[in-house]
């Protein structure tokens, strides 16, 4: 297996962690998080119950680093979503920081905002939780225990590498099945996260008299919008090595190899420097730069003194983190690149990465091949759609259910 160079393990075939971050990073590689997520069933006696998989209708809710995210999904047919509504509401600046909500009243007058604009009837939310805030572990245990001794394990063993007091976590477990290791056993995977992390988001929907049924993870909700869009893909991802780089605010490159996620990583640079760099050259604020960019309403000198330079740092950075990617594990190669993000709409963009990279790169649509409500514009979801990902996967989970 590549990519879990951080991983021991043990004489009783127990991973350990070498160092902590890349742990939980590097756990991705080895799992597909499908149906990974932190339900609220407060009489559980862990605090959160996986694998329930049953939810009536849900809104998927994204609060990034720049706005509330809101995407409603239909079924038609069989197999077949329909985009019924979305809406994306910007929040103050750093109200959102490095995934904590700051401002939490600010954010919750910008997600009342953004639902009744939704204008939906229904009255469940999926929300996310970043990377930064998920620990999780893989554990190997006995396959005949029963699920009060797997729930004790799991908190044992939790107790050893989560760095706060046992009451201030939340915790949760999924049996993934039986153990590669070790014969008559099943690996068990364990995720925790600080309560205030999940509280917070938790605390944002029920003040617009919402209730929360699934907390997920971000790199699980991409995955679950990624597997929407294997036929974008050659082959469906089959046999491929898949880079999906998602240029927010910041940067995150996630790899698939046959539509496995392998790869999870997080970068600081993305539409953050473009602004800064308009802010600066043309002696604006912040948020001013930040609107004349997205009209692109900026002075002719903008395409040559500002816009290129930064395309030209952006496709180094991406070049970068794809040869850090493969430094790093046993692939050779990237076959291809899927840009999503609210940066990736950035004319020139897809070009100027397949060039400099010289892999195939197409701009991902979550909701490419789905039907869509006759009310939204067309023009403007086309710009809009590749920052909605985690949105739409978190919105998909309201089909998780046989
Ligand atoms: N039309 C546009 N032209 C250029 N940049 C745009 C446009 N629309 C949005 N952006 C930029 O995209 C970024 C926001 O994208 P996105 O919504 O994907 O980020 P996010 O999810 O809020 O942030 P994070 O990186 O923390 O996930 C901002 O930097 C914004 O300026
Ligand atoms: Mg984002």
């Amino acid at each position: 297996m590549s990519g879990c160079a951080c991983f021991l393990v043990n004489k009783q075939n127990r991973l350990y962690v070498l160092s902590f971050i890349e742990f939980a990073v590097n756990l991705l590689v080895m799992h597909r998080f499908f149906y990974l997520s932190l339900y609220i069933k407060k009489e559980s006696q862990l605090q959160f119950n996986l694998f329930d998989i049953k939810t009536p209708s849900l809104v998927g809710v994204d609060i990034s680093s720049t706005a509330v995210k809101l995407v409603e999904l239909g079924r038609v047919g069989e197999g077949k979503y329909r985009l019924e509504g979305y809406v994306i509401e910007d929040l103050p600046k750093d109200a959102v920081v490095e995934g904590n909500l700051t401002k939490i009243n600010e954010i919750s007058e910008v997600f009342k905002q953004a639902w009744s604009r939704l204008g939906t009837r229904l009255q469940h939310v999926a929300m996310a939780l970043p990377p930064a805030s998920v620990i999780s572990k893989k554990i190997v245990l006995p396959d005949n225990l029963p699920e009060t001794e797997i729930e004790f394990q799991v908190q044992a063993e939790a107790s050893e590498v989560v760095p706060f007091a046992m009451d201030e976590v939340n915790l949760d477990y999924q049996v993934l099945g039986p153990s590669a290791a070790l014969d008559e056993h099943v690996d068990v995977l364990l995720v925790a996260s600080r309560k205030e992390k999940i509280e917070d988001r938790v605390a944002v929907a029920e003040a617009a008299g919402l209730k929360v049924l699934v907390i997920d993870t971000e790199a699980n909700a991409s995955q679950t919008a990624y597997e929407g869009m294997l036929h974008l893909v050659p082959n469906g991802g089959r046999g491929k090595v898949v880079a999906l780089i998602v240029i927010g605010a910041a940067m995150r490159v996630i790899v698939f190899v046959d539509n496995v996620q392998v790869y999870v990583r997080d970068l600081s640079f993305g539409g953050n420097n473009l602004t800064q760099e308009i802010q600066r050259h043309y002696a604006l604020t912040f948020d001013v730069a930040e609107k004349l960019k997205r009209k692109a309403d900026l002075p002719e000198n903008y395409a040559v003194e500002v816009l290129q330079p930064f395309l030209e740092t952006l496709i180094i950075q991406i070049d970068r983190a794809l040869q850090t990617f493969l430094t790093s594990t046993s692939y050779v190669k990237v076959d291809d690149i899927l840009l999503a993000g609210g940066t990736s709409v950035l004319p020139g963009l897809v070009e100027a990465v397949s060039a400099k990279t010289g892999v195939s790169t197409q701009r991902a649509n979550p909701f490419d091949g789905m039907a869509i409500s006759g009310k939204i514009a067309l023009k403007k979801l086309e710009m809009d759609a590749p920052a909605l990902l985690v949105a739409c996967g978190l919105a998909m989970r309201s089909f998780d259910a046989p």
